[in-house]
């Protein structure tokens, strides 16, 4: 259990918070920290899926500094209305390729995507695929609330085939098709993905272009 003094700055802005509605798992603050960190004043752009009351959307421009852009996609069209400086948010499916085109096409880079948006599991399949190789050879994307993988109301279930976690778990056995002897074949998320990193509730890929497998010995002299 973490006393009040190690609690980040996501976790005192939620706690402290006074503009809009924000609705978070406690643990998920530590993750964001961890993943999302160095992108602070670094003027990344942020996609996040599913915007609802927008606080998460503010919370972001604060926690990522000026020169962030935060970029929101819903399907609901009053979500408009959560546009300010820095805070763009476009209206439409998180798994219509036609949205997330338009969405490209205006920011061609994007560093960090957060789906929080429908969990249902297909969709969030669908996003992932239009989105991650288009983003940032060393961005990162996680998927949030991924109980739902396990729910049968959201297309999940246990070890069920198609859940968003039996995505995740193939997508292990691709990080490593290097050393499968040929049975899995290298792709490119093989050749661009650094990690995936599982959490209770939380899926991170991090990516960064990967090189030549090396394993050189080195001995005392
Ligand atoms: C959990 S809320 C987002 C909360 C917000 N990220 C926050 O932390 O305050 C989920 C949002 O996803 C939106 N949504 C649901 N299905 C969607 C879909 N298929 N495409 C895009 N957005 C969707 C909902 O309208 C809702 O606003």
């Amino acid at each position: 259990m973490k006393d009040q003094n190690d609690q980040g700055f996501l976790h005192r802005y939620f706690l402290e918070n006074s503009s809009k509605r924000l609705h978070k798992w406690i643990h998920y603050f530590d993750i964001y920290e961890r993943h999302f960190s160095r992108f602070r004043n670094a003027s990344p752009v942020m996609l996040e899926i599913g915007v609802f009351g927008g606080g998460s959307l503010e919370m972001w421009r604060e926690y990522f500094g000026a020169g962030a852009r935060i970029v929101g996609v819903d399907i609901n069209p009053e979500c408009k209305k959560h546009e300010q400086d820095s805070i763009e948010v476009f209206i439409g499916n998180q798994d219509d390729p036609a949205i997330i085109q338009q969405i490209l096409r205006k920011y061609p880079r994007i560093d960090i995507v957060l789906d929080d948006g429908s969990h249902i599991n297909d969709q969030i399949i669908t996003s992932f695929e239009l989105l991650y190789e288009r983003i940032h050879p060393k961005g990162v994307y996680m998927v949030e609330d991924t109980h739902t993988c396990y729910w049968d109301e959201y297309g999940g279930g246990l070890r069920r085939a198609g859940s968003f976690i039996e995505y995740a778990k193939n997508k292990i056995d691709e990080i490593n098709a290097v050393h499968s002897r040929n049975a899995l074949p290298i792709s490119p998320f093989t050749r661009i993905t650094d990690c995936i990193a599982v959490y209770d509730s939380v899926v991170v890929f991090e990516k960064r272009p990967q090189g030549a497998r090396q394993a050189p010995v080195t001995e005392p002299l």
